[in-house]
């Protein structure tokens, strides 16, 4: 097999929030298939970066009375413990709000314009007079002109899922101030894609196949992208693309165009050039001779369905019309859910990667879990704790990692850790190894098609195989009374145990790519290899075993408890409510004043604030109530407030609530904060401050 270059991506997070299982899981499909390229010898140039520009950070920075600089660089400050946490590899991370974006970016643009398909429209929006900015649909709130729901976003209704457009709205206001927009015009930048060159691209790219024969997308998408550009000689309705944005915003400035702004979608892809190019950089790589438009490099994208019409249409004219290198493949996962559900953050039923690896959960059971469930498919995939147990218990330890164990005590114990195979007439050495380097290419050749499911499925079948020959030949009667037994004997037991140990080394070539760690540790530990795993290791015989080391602990079920307990207490915990009431919350039931004389709540002062380590919603307050003495009290509003925004501070505390254990240590009370109760549409979390006079255990009446 020739040696492949490749160049691989996994799509740009959003820079305003932590990963969540859905990030990790794109991660390690994507590590998966890079380590299993690498194992056949190709080049693979893996980078990431963060998605940083864009109106949500710009405002959420803001809000926080930070810049967004530094709220970019407050997430990408945490990627590293998730990515090494769960050992994916990437060659460089990167961010879009960086000088090799800027100059890429505006460079595309410039090609883009002088192929003539670049446009200007003027074009009426909706503007907050308050803000002093253009708002994007999501931005604008009012009334359903087909249900008259209330407070419905400006692109759909989510009462009666009609969909309009934000001028359609009855009493539109701006979510941002709550003003009532204005129209006003501005002219715009749009990329000409119903240019019939455009059209006509669109139509052979995404239909086509790369230098391997392989489709550019998976027929899912084709059949999409065929909804949008239409089959030749059909209908195409792709509009033009809106790429410019008005300041303010937080992106890329258009060249020659003051006051605009490229979209952030715009620039996002052009990222991952971007990343490649830094990285290039930083080894002495050549980058334009890497992405040569006439030259071999592969690049390969992973994404998932949410942003098809961004990767298989944009991107790929983008970079065509600029006279560059376009995809080769843009692989297209489904989403995960749990148990069955959609992810909520606001409803815990969401996984924390953080609080998997906190809780000691071994990552690469999760990898493992992933890929026997993967496939090539856009389909959506389950966390189902249940199969969780089963797939890493009952298959991964019970029947590989057992193998090891049984096999590796009798070699030690009475071989001195040396193997020795028998030529038998049902199987020679030249054979066994024939089968174990075939097995290892079905599983390469399944990992490269992303068939992971399927090359999981064939490995346990191996691993049940050489279970089942290891139980019939009964080596621990084979050792029994060892001292009498004949060099038959002894050589027949000395065989059984290095075929199954030949066994076990081919498996874990195979798993190579989806447990690096382990198949490391077993490479470098156990059979004594220089070097990590490669394909071609499965079908090489060992010739000597290291006394068994512990490899991997079973699931204990009540890690999963751990793992799905209910969210952290915090303002934003509150549960779904109809979308026509003040704060999106019913008020609750009436009550006498003797029932509010109960709730004692007192003047506190933040003595001290600081971050909970390994939490994502708590910060420690330490707070004097007057009492001569100090409390504790977690309160889940870190992602609006820094410490140091609160220390020194007063504030308003339920001070005679009963102490309550949490994860991190005792509370001893709440602090109070304002929030709306559909959290995920309204960030924002407000803690209360008194008018200024007040004294800390003054009470609150
Ligand atoms: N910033 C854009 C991508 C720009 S690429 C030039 C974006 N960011 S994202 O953070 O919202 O999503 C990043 C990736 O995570 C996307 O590929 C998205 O499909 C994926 N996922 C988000 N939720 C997911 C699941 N629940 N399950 C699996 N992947 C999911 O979109
Ligand atoms: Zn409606």
């Amino acid at each position: 097999m020739t040696s492949r270059t490749l160049f691989v991506t996994t799509a740009l997070p959003y820079a305003n929030g932590s990963f969540h299982i859905g990030h990790i899981m794109e991660y390690i499909q994507a590590d998966i298939w890079v380590r299993a390229m690498r194992m056949a010898g190709h080049t693979v140039h893996f980078v990431g970066a963060d998605d940083a520009h864009g109106a949500p950070i710009m405002l959420k920075a803001e809000k926080e009375g930070i810049t967004p600089q530094q709220l970019v660089a407050r997430y990408a400050a945490e990627r590293p413990q998730y990515l090494d946490g769960f050992h994916v590899k990437f060659d460089h991370w990167h961010s879009t709000d960086t000088p090799e974006n800027t100059a890429l970016s505006q460079d595309i643009y410039r090609a883009l314009k002088a192929q003539d398909l670049i446009a200007t429209r003027d074009i009426e929006q909706f503007y907050d007079p308050v803000k002093g900015m253009y708002l994007a649909d999501r931005y604008i709130k009012g009334e359903c002109p087909k249900c008259h729901a209330k407070d419905q976003y400006g692109d759909s209704c989510e009462v009666c899922g009609a969909a309009y457009a934000p001028t359609d709205l009855i009493n539109p206001y701006s979510a941002l101030t709550g003003a009532t927009p204005v129209l006003k015009s501005s002219e715009h930048f749009f990329f000409k894609l119903s240019d019939p060159r455009c059209v006509q691209f669109l139509r052979e790219w995404t239909a086509g196949s790369n230098a391997q024969g392989t489709p550019h997308l998976q027929s899912e998408m084709l059949g999409k992208t065929r909804e949008w550009v239409g089959a030749q000689g059909g209908e195409s309705s792709l509009g033009d693309w809106d790429i410019s944005r008005e300041a303010p915003y937080f992106g890329i400035e258009i060249p020659d165009a003051p006051g605009k702004y490229f979209y952030v979608w715009l620039d996002a892809p052009v990222g991952y050039l971007a990343s490649l190019k830094a990285y290039c950089a930083l080894k002495g790589l050549d980058f334009d001779a890497l992405l040569d438009p006439n030259g071999t490099t592969e690049q390969v994208h992973f994404i998932g369905k949410d942003i098809i019409y961004f990767h298989a249409l944009f991107w790929p004219a983008m970079l065509k019309f600029a006279g560059r290198k376009t995809p080769d493949a843009v692989n297209v996962h489904g989403f995960i859910t749990v148990s069955g559900e959609k992810m909520s953050k606001s409803r815990g039923t969401g996984i924390s990667p953080l609080r998997y690896l906190e809780i000691g959960m071994n990552a690469e059971w999760l990898r493992y879990y992933l890929a026997a469930k993967l496939n090539a498919k856009v389909e959506d995939l389950d966390f189902n704790p249940e199969d969780f147990i089963a797939r890493v218990n009952s298959d991964l330890v019970g029947k590989y990692i057992n193998i090891a164990s049984r096999a590796a005590n009798f070699i030690t114990k009475y071989f001195d850790g040396a193997l020795a195979y028998l030529d038998t007439a049902q199987g020679d050495t030249a054979a066994l190894s024939a089968e174990y380097a075939a097995a290892a290419e079905a599983a390469r050749a399944a990992f490269e098609a992303r068939e992971y499911n399927r090359a999981i499925r064939e490995i346990m079948a191996i691993a049940d195989r050489i279970n089942q020959a290891f139980d019939a030949a009964q080596p621990w009667v084979l050792a029994k009374d060892w001292a009498n037994a004949d060099a038959a004997r002894r050589a027949q037991l000395q065989d059984i145990c290095s075929r199954a140990l030949a066994g076990f080394k081919a498996l874990s070539v195979m798993l190579a790519p989806v447990l690096p760690e382990l198949s490391r540790r077993v490479a470098r530990e156990l059979f004594g290899n220089a070097a990590d795993f490669v394909w071609s290791d499965a079908g090489k015989l060992p010739q000597t075993v290291a006394p068994f080391k512990h490899l991997m602990q079973r699931v204990e079920p009540k890690m999963l408890d751990d793992l799905f307990e209910p969210p952290e207490e915090g303002p934003q915990a509150a549960p779904d409510a109809p979308a026509t009431v003040p704060g999106g919350e019913s008020l609750a039931e009436t009550i006498a004043i003797d029932d509010f004389a109960k709730v004692d709540l007192r003047i506190a002062k933040i003595v001290n604030c600081e971050h909970v380590e390994g939490s994502t919603k708590l910060l420690r307050l330490t707070l004097d109530v007057g009492e001569g003495r100090h409390r504790n009290v977690f309160s889940g509003i870190k992602s609006a407030y820094e410490p140091a925004d609160l220390i020194g501070k007063l504030t308003v505390m339920v001070a005679n609530l009963a102490p309550r254990k949490m994860k991190f240590g005792v509370s001893e009370g709440m602090v109070l904060a304002a929030s709306h109760a559909d959290e995920a549409a309204n960030p924002g979390i407000y803690v209360l401050e008194p008018f200024p006079g007040a004294e800390p255990g003054m009470r609150v009446r």
